[in-house]
Parts: C-alpha cells; sequence; structure tokens
C-alpha cells in the first residue's frame, strides 16, 4: 500500500513508467529508496542533484513522515503510528476481503491432478494436487475467474497393459477392499512380466486396440476396472478437499482424434515414417513426435491436441495452465508447437506449470517398478503421528476430537511440505519433521494462529484502542510484513507460485514469535495491551486467510 503511494507519487513527478523501490540497508536511512541512477542518465544529469530537485517537488502525506535527499538517492520515512493505524483498521474491517483482487475478465483453468487408472496414487501425485488446488485459490482471490480440471488418462498402453496382465493372471478375481490399490499392482506386475519377455507386447497391442474400438468384452472389463481406481482417487481427494469443476477422460477423445489426425494431414504437419504418422519438429528443437501409431492407436498426444480445443472453445477460457511434472516438459513444447503450427492462436495461452519429483530418503518413485510410496499409506502413517502427539498434549480430550484435530495437523503438515519448496526443488519427504512444530513446518504456523487464538480467548478487547503506541521495532516489523500480505497473494497469483505465499506466512508466523517473546500482551499496561490485542488480531487473521487459500484449516485449538 504504501509503496504504491510512493511510487505513485514519483511517476507523477518523473514520468517514469516503472518504478523501482529498494529498502536501504539501515533504518536510519528510510523505510525505502528511490535510486536516481536510470533519470540521470535519460536526463544527462548528476544523480545526486536529481535526487534533491525530487526532495523539492515531492510533498509529504499522510503517511510519508519524511523525504531526504542522500546522496544519488531520494529516501522515503513512514510515520510508523499512521501505517499501524491504517493497515490494522483495516484488516479488522476487510476481514477476509483484505488482499483480494479486483475482479478481472480473464477466465483461467488449472487443469491438475490427472492421475491414470490402473495405477496406484502415490506422493508424488500428492505434490501435483496441493499445487494446484492452492493455485486455483490464490488465483480465484486474486479476482480470475477459475476453472479447475481434472484428466483422467483412462486408456493408452498402460491401461492395456493392465488389463491383459489381468485376463492372464488373475482371470475373474476382485479383491474385497482397496481394489483401486489391487488393480495398481496387477499393472506393476504387467510391466515386470513384459519386461522379462517383451513378445508380449504385440498381446498388450491387441487389447489396446479393442479397448479404442469399443470390443465389448474388453470395455465391460475396462469400466469395472476403472471404476476401482477413480473410487480410490475420489477417496483421495474428499481427504485432500480437492475440488474438480470439470473431468475429462482421454477414452472419450478417441473418436476426435481421428478427426484431428486428418486435419493435421490437411495442413502438412504430418508425415508417414514407418507405418506411424509423426511431425517433425526437428526444425524447432523438438525431435520427432508420433501422432498415429502404427497399429492405428493413438498416442498420448494427440489426444492433448483435442483436449486443448474443447477447453478454449467450449469452455471459452483466456488462459490454460496445465500441472505437471517436469518429466513431460518435452511433451508440453512439442504438444504447445503442433498446436501453433495448427494455426491454434491460443497456443500461446497454454502454460506448462511443472513440478519436481518427490523422493523418498532411499531413491526415486516409479510406478512402473512398484517402488512407490502410496498416498493412503503415508497420510495413515502422519496421522497416527498427529493423533499421539495430540493425545500427549490433550490428555482430556476424546478421540473424536483428537481425530479431528489430528486430521487438520496432517494435512497441514503434508500440505505446506508440498507448497513450500520451490517447484524446481526435489522433495524428500519426512512425516516426522513435517509434523513437527517447530522449523518451516505447517503446523508451526498452525500453532502460532492457536496460540493468538488461546491469548485471546483470555480476555476482552476494550472498546478504545491507540494504536500509534504501537512503535516497537519488533511490532512495526509486523505491521510491515501485514502490509505486505496483498502483494505477496498478488506475487503468487501472477508467478503461479504458491510458495510465495507458504513462505511469507512462515515469516510471518516467526515474527510474531519474535514479537511475543519480547513484548508482554496480557501484562502489558492497560492501553498497550489493547493495541497489541489489535495486532495480533490481525496477525491471526492474516494467519487463517493465507493457510485456507493453501487448502489449510487454522483451529483454534491443538
Ligand atoms: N495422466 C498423465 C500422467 O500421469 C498426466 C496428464 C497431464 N495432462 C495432460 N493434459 N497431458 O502422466
Amino acid at each position: 500500500m504504501i509503496e504504491q503511494e510512493i511510487k505513485k507519487l514519483l511517476q507523477k513527478t518523473t514520468n517514469l513508467k516503472e518504478i523501482y523501490l529498494e529498502v536501504p540497508p539501515d533504518a536510519s536511512l528510510g523505510d525505502y529508496a528511490f535510486p536516481c541512477f536510470e533519470l540521470a542518465k535519460n536526463m544527462k544529469k548528476n544523480p545526486m542533484e536529481i535526487a534533491i530537485e525530487l526532495k523539492s517537488k515531492i510533498k509529504k502525506t499522510n503517511l510519508i513522515e519524511k523525504i531526504e535527499a542522500k546522496g544519488p538517492y531520494l529516501n522515503f520515512f513512514i510515520n510508523k503510528s499512521k501505517l499501524a493505524e491504517t493497515i490494522i483498521k483495516k484488516i479488522l474491517k476487510e476481514k477476509n476481503n483484505y488482499g483480494k483482487g479486483k475482479k478481472k475478465k480473464e477466465k483461467i483453468m488449472i487443469e491438475y491432478s490427472q492421475p491414470n487408472t490402473h495405477k496406484e496414487f502415490h506422493i508424488g501425485h500428492l505434490r501435483n494436487v496441493c499445487l494446484g488446488s492452492s493455485l486455483a485459490n490464490i488465483l480465484r482471490n486474486q479476482g480470475y475467474k477459475t476453472i479447475t480440471s481434472n484428466y483422467i488418462n483412462d486408456t493408452g498402453t498402460h491401461v492395456a497393459s493392465a488389463l491383459w496382465a489381468y485376463l492372464k493372471f488373475y482371470k475373474n478375481k476382485e479383491p474385497k477392499a482397496n481394489k483401486g490399490e489391487w488393480i495398481g499392482k496387477v499393472y506393476v506386475r504387467s510391466c515386470q512380466e513384459i519386461e522379462k519377455n517383451p513378445d508380449y507386447k504385440k498381446e498388450v497391442s491387441t487389447i489396446l486396440k479393442h479397448l479404442e474400438s469399443n470390443d465389448k468384452d474388453i470395455i465391460q472389463l475396462w469400466k469395472r476396472t476403472k471404476d476401482w481406481s477413480l473410487i480410490d482417487f475420489k477417496k483421495i481427494y474428499k481427504i485432500l478437499g480437492a475440488r474438480f469443476d470439470l473431468w475429462f477422460y482421454d477414452h472419450e477423445l478417441i473418436k476426435s482424434s481421428r478427426d484431428v489426425i486428418t486435419k493435421l494431414k490437411e495442413k502438412s504437419i504430418l508425415q508417414e515414417s514407418q507405418g506411424a504418422l509423426i511431425a517433425d519438429l526437428e526444425k524447432h528443437d523438438l525431435h520427432k513426435v508420433i501422432l498415429l501409431k502404427e497399429d492405428g492407436t493413438i498416442p498420448y498426444i494427440t489426444k492433448d491436441i483435442v483436449l486443448a480445443f474443447i477447453k478454449f472453445n467450449k469452455y471459452k477460457i483466456d488462459n490454460s495452465i496445465y500441472v505437471v511434472d517436469t518429466r513431460q516438459s518435452l511433451h508440453f513444447q512439442q504438444l504447445f508447437k503442433i498446436l501453433e503450427l495448427y494455426g491454434f492462436k491460443q497456443a500461446k495461452k497454454c502454460y506448462h506449470l511443472s513440478y519436481a519429483m518427490v523422493n523418498l530418503p532411499n531413491g526415486t518413485m516409479s510406478s512402473r517398478t512398484g517402488n512407490v510410496v502410496l498416498f493412503m499409506n503415508m497420510y495413515k502413517e502422519t496421522l497416527n503421528l498427529a493423533i499421539s502427539e495430540t493425545k500427549k498434549r490433550h490428555p482430556d480430550w476424546n478421540e473424536n476430537r483428537i481425530l479431528n484435530t489430528a486430521k487438520k495437523i496432517t494435512l497441514a503438515a503434508i500440505k505446506f511440505e508440498m507448497i513450500n519448496v520451490d517447484n524446481n526443488k526435489i522433495i524428500l519427504f519426512d512425516p516426522k519433521k513435517a509434523i513437527s512444530f517447530e522449523g518451516e513446518t505447517g503446523p508451526y504456523i498452525q500453532y502460532v494462529h492457536a496460540r493468538i487464538s488461546s491469548l485471546l480467548r483470555k480476555t476482552k478487547l476494550p472498546k478504545k484502542q491507540i494504536l500509534s503506541l504501537l512503535k516497537d521495532d519488533t511490532e512495526i516489523t509486523l505491521i510491515k510484513l501485514l502490509e505486505d500480505y496483498p502483494k505477496k497473494i498478488s506475487e503468487a497469483a501472477s508467478n503461479y507460485k504458491p510458495s510465495i505465499l507458504s513462505n511469507y506466512l512462515f515469516e510471518l508466523a516467526q515474527q510474531f514469535n519474535s514479537f511475543y517473546s519480547k513484548q508482554p500482551i496480557l501484562r502489558a499496561e492497560k492501553e498497550v495491551k489493547s493495541a497489541r490485542l489489535c495486532l495480533i488480531i490481525a496477525v491471526k487473521s492474516i494467519l487463517n486467510q493465507g493457510l485456507n487459500l493453501l487448502g489449510i484449516e487454522a483451529p483454534e485449538r491443538m
């Protein structure tokens, strides 16, 4: 807010399109500094002269108490008591609307999760769900129209392999429970068998052809087994609180894929190569890519072309985000290039939001070899840790209450860890560390929120507050952080990086702790106490809102 105000003042006097402000290394030099070098270069003048000139032209405002020319910089000093008053009042008044963006015209589709049926749902998939759903919340908060979608790959070689192994080794078997997990194991078996005996590939290819041409027997088995996976997926989404406005299934795209192939041929984008149809993207450094396989079946990328058309044409979106792990970078580059060659104008509006893997301390996961940590197992393990921790802290609580709180802590632990690590960095997931109340974790932030709630339960807020009494360093730092919140969500939205918000929330929680360890609240002198209470109500409100955007609940007690 205040940064914006200073920028506006500078823009008016300098006519610069963009203003860069710095934070001086030392508080005695002010709160913000405007370096005059660029202007000096443009005007062929000495930057020191410019600083002096600007100082005489720019008038102080309510929030700016002093402006100083110091060498080549113009330094701004904030009126701290006015800042405290303005920001805190604003947060208390606007509540959940503080930081919200203005309504925007653009409609953005966020496609995320996209598991394959007949495979297991592991903790790599989890990172995707956490990133995708928090990004959707953040974009919505910033005023975009959002559509969340899921794209289930329910056909293709992996499905055919699983069906093949089922028919060969498990015919007519059906487990009583955890059917999705079980068919995932059948898929792993199929990969192992095919590796031992590559001749089996032909049998799988036959099944895939039957699947694509809607052969009755295969379709029946396919429907039954794919539902096993979907039931599992939906159970997991319920736990995670992930919601989708639209569900796409790639088996439904096969027919249109054949039409697209015809069009691509007409546009001379395809050529024949060893019985298959390929697009040669060597010119663009994107290799060659198969769009119709030699056995006549449709590969993954062709269906994605159809899907892109549907997203833009049917749902009238302006931007399309694909949250998919980094191993598919080439796939998306090829896809977007083909869309461009096709003449599809919105190709430029497609964006692959990639993220790195989640690893176990002992190596990379792969659903082909079955070396994975299933989401459900990890969730249960983490939940058990949280239950026993909560029991220890609250021996008087009943089972139900313990379970409810433990669930919230567990989800905070998991989701925060998945979001807080930069997208490009691999996560080494360690449940014990994630669930800890110390360190950079979700539960740490929840705990600060609960601590504030507990303070507020012990007292009443007096009617009158003098917020200008907040002037200690730790208080000012907190207030400046609160002021930053709107900027941080907006940055998280425009960079598609929920981690900007999670990093910020951790900093805010930490800063609250340094303030609280230095300054008494309940025992402070009456007027100071009431000002501090307002400050912590504001902190609590931001922690709560921010965590909610990340899909994390903030309990009052834990
Ligand atoms: N189901 C795919 C997989 O697990 C990811 C799908 C990504 N989305 C897309 N439009 N291709 O690898």
